[in-house]
């Protein structure tokens, strides 16, 4: 007899692949994937929040114009990827932590040319749980961050699963002790982070993000935390900075589904105002919070 029941793996061990829900040790995609050949394909992080995904129909909005810059179908329905993705958190028993779609252009025959006759994308869904104490201690300390040149393609608007770029610059970050990458475009500004977008807060209260353009992410929870600080009159410019701007700023923060208002307070080991996480930082975070907390309900409910 098994020691343990082969239908219930371990919270966070189930996986969803091309319609299966699999053990995440079983579950496995065709050899001749095109995103394990070619890097084609594109994903989604949503965050979960009282076992409810968070922002869903943002994110899935950036999933469909992902594709769509990409040519590649929808693989199923919107009410279909609901249902799969709450059935997921069901399955995984995980109702705080993140939920990651990968589609890909499906499996093929090797060849840089994308197929005429498109095979079925492949989709992928796995979860983890959020380390609360982790972001806790994150929230109340702050983090530091480290300028890294950005070398990646023209297009980072995609949210492609290609990153090698990201990866390395967020390793490089980590050997200096700091905690993510921001990326510094040839002329010295700042595009985002590694897996965040990046802001600042100049002298005044303004708050400062980089302007959306192929140069960095259109992230969810950057979109959210701009139309909450604009409903609460919090002055707001979307415009490019300097990495010497970002040191001289006030406050700092980083933002993405993993997080929301992460307060930075060093770049390159140079504190940020007095090195604590600061009123403007906080308020934000609230403001956000608020707003998801007002989407939260836990248990599998239906699309
Ligand atoms: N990263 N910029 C980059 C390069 C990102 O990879 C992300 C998200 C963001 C923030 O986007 P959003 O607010 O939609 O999460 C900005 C996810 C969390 C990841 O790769 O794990």
């Amino acid at each position: 007899m098994k020691k343990w029941s082969a239908t219930r793996a371990p919270a966070g061990r189930v996986a969803y692949v091309n319609g299966r829900y699999l053990p995440l040790g079983e579950a496995s995609v065709h050899v001749e994937d095109r995103a394990l050949q070619l890097g084609d394909g594109i994903y989604e992080v949503s965050n979960v929040l009282n076992g409810a995904p968070t922002d869903e129909d943002a994110h899935l909005d950036r999933m469909e114009r992902s594709l769509r810059e990409l040519g590649i179908p929808m693989p199923m329905g919107r009410p279909a990827l609901k249902f799969v993705m709450r059935e997921m958190i069901a399955r995984n028993r995980i109702a705080n932590g993140f939920l990651y779609i990968q589609v890909t252009r499906g499996a093929v025959k090797r060849d840089h040319v994308p197929p005429e006759n498109p095979p079925r994308p492949t989709v992928i869904m796995t979860m983890r749980g959020q380390d609360m104490a982790a972001l806790a201690k994150r929230m109340e300390q702050g983090i530091g961050v480290s300028s890294q040149p950005d070398i990646r393609w023209g297009r980072c608007d995609i949210k492609t699963v290609q990153l090698l770029p990201n990866l390395l610059a967020k390793q490089a970050a980590r050997k200096t002790g700091a905690f993510e990458a921001w990326m510094v475009d040839r002329d010295g500004f700042v595009t985002e982070g590694a897996s965040t977008n990046a802001w600042i807060v100049a002298a005044d209260g303004t708050v400062i993000t980089r302007d959306l353009t192929n140069a960095i992410l259109p992230g969810v929870t950057r979109r959210i935390m701009l139309e909450a600080m604009a409903e609460a009159q919090i002055k707001l410019v979307e415009r490019k900075f300097t990495v010497a701007e970002a040191k001289a700023a006030k406050e700092a923060f980083i933002s993405s589904a993993t997080g929301a208002a992460v307060p930075v307070t060093s770049i390159d080991g140079e504190k940020i105002g007095d090195g604590t996480v600061g009123p403007v930082t906080r308020r934000i975070r609230e403001l956000y919070a608020a707003r998801s907390a007002a989407q939260g309900s836990f248990g599998p409910s239906r699309p």
